[in-house]
């Protein structure tokens, strides 16, 4: 960790933690799963760093200097706005820059009062100071200052490694998971979680793009046909959302299903070639859940109900997950969850066996008397 980066960390600590910080256990602090992030996030670095290169020559930065901010490397785009690393140039305060154009104002708006309203929380990362430059040949660009976060996003970590173990899923889906409930907790939804919008350093997970929550905006059939971003969406949309209702907190909750059973098995579930085959899939919730670790399923099945009543609360879903964590464990060290599951599977068949070949032999002995 950089000395500016370490004192952004230090500088967010001293800030009143709310409830949910103190049960964090995020993988650094836990011996085994330690270990896990820094190659997971090592090998997602490199990722992150050919795809950097990749649109870096595509794209240009709108300016040299936007405020007090100079823009150094680009580090990602979304719908509305690119990501660059910046540097205060009198502090040396280095950030992630997102920069907005003029028109996107609103959407500028809700990302700074959703912060305000949130405050400082360990899931989500934080903004660290905001405004509107007129640039020429630009109209005003608005621009944010965050953290920088160095281990790159939750989609990079997929393209990179598909499948994560059981433990390093449970870590990164917990942390996701916290973070909701903060923000619900707060009467705020996030609207548009998916990997994107999950950042990954070596403290585990965040979450960030506040820039949805507020809004009206639906998903919208027409808007499918011409925008091909809403590819990667869609596929983290719920039914409900599908079917055109307003997104309430039980969407975010259908995302963090959608986003661990991809953790879990690699593949996206509802993923298809195109948008409309992927919001067919959804409606209709083509899931394999058998895919995903028997000690999931059910959590999994309660996030991806299609009623949305039926999938819990984030703060039910975080206590599922330590239910779950304390179930493996207890199963003993002998070998890994999958491991486990397969055992479980082979004792019922062995013992579904065992049960037919006395029926069989009773049976015999009943005939032969
Ligand atoms: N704080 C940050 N540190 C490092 N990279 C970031 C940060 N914030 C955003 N990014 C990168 O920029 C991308 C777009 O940022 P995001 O806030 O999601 O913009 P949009 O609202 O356009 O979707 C992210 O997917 C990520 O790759
Ligand atoms: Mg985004």
């Amino acid at each position: 960790m950089t000395k500016t980066i370490e004192s952004l960390h230090n500088s967010l600590h001293q800030t009143e933690r709310p409830k949910a910080a103190a049960r964090i256990a995020t993988p650094e602090r836990d011996e085994s799963g330690s270990h896990a992030w820094n190659t997971l996030l090592t090998a997602s670095t490199r990722e992150l760093e050919l795809r950097r290169r990749r649109v870096e020559r595509s794209k240009g930065a709108p300016a040299e200097t936007i405020a007090s901010w100079r823009i150094g490397s680009f580090l990602g785009a979304g719908a509305t706005a690119v990501v660059y690393e910046a540097t205060h140039t009198k502090t040396g305060q280095r950030v992630a820059l997102k920069i907005l154009e003029g028109e996107h104002r609103e959407r500028f708006e809700r990302e700074i009062a959703a912060h305000q309203k949130l405050g400082v929380h360990d899931r989500v990362v934080g903004l660290l100071d905001y405004g509107t430059e007129r640039l020429g040949g630009w109209r005003d660009v608005h621009w944010l200052a965050y953290e920088l976060v160095s281990g790159g996003t939750l989609r990079d970590l997929l393209r990179s490694h598909g499948r994560v173990e059981p433990e390093l899923a449970h870590a990164i889906v917990r942390n996701i998971a916290e973070g909701l409930e903060a923000l619900h907790d707060h009467g705020l939804i996030h609207r548009d979680l998916k990997p994107e919008n999950i950042l990954l350093d070596e403290g585990g997970a965040r979450l960030t793009d506040l820039g949805l929550i507020g809004s009206e905006q639906r998903i919208d059939m027409q808007s499918l046909t011409v925008a091909g971003a809403f590819v990667g969406t869609v596929a983290y949309a719920s039914p409900e959302q599908i079917e055109g209702q307003k997104a309430r907190r039980a969407a975010d909750l259908w995302a963090l299903g959608v986003i661990a059973f991809e953790l879990l098995s690699g593949k996206s579930p509802f993923a298809r070639g195109n948008p409309f085959a992927t919001a067919v899939a959804v409606s209709k919730r083509q899931i394999a859940l058998g895919v995903a670790p028997r000690s999931w399923r059910s959590l999994l099945e309660r996030l991806l109900s299609t009623a949305p009543s039926d999938r819990g609360t984030a703060a039910s879903a975080v206590l599922a997950l330590d239910m779950l964590r304390a179930e493996v464990e207890k199963r003993g060290a002998g070998g890994t969850e999958s491991e486990l599951v397969i055992d479980g599977d082979l004792v019922l068949f062995v013992g579904g066996m065992m049960f037919l070949a006395m029926v069989g032999v009773l049976t015999v002995l009943a005939f032969a008397s």
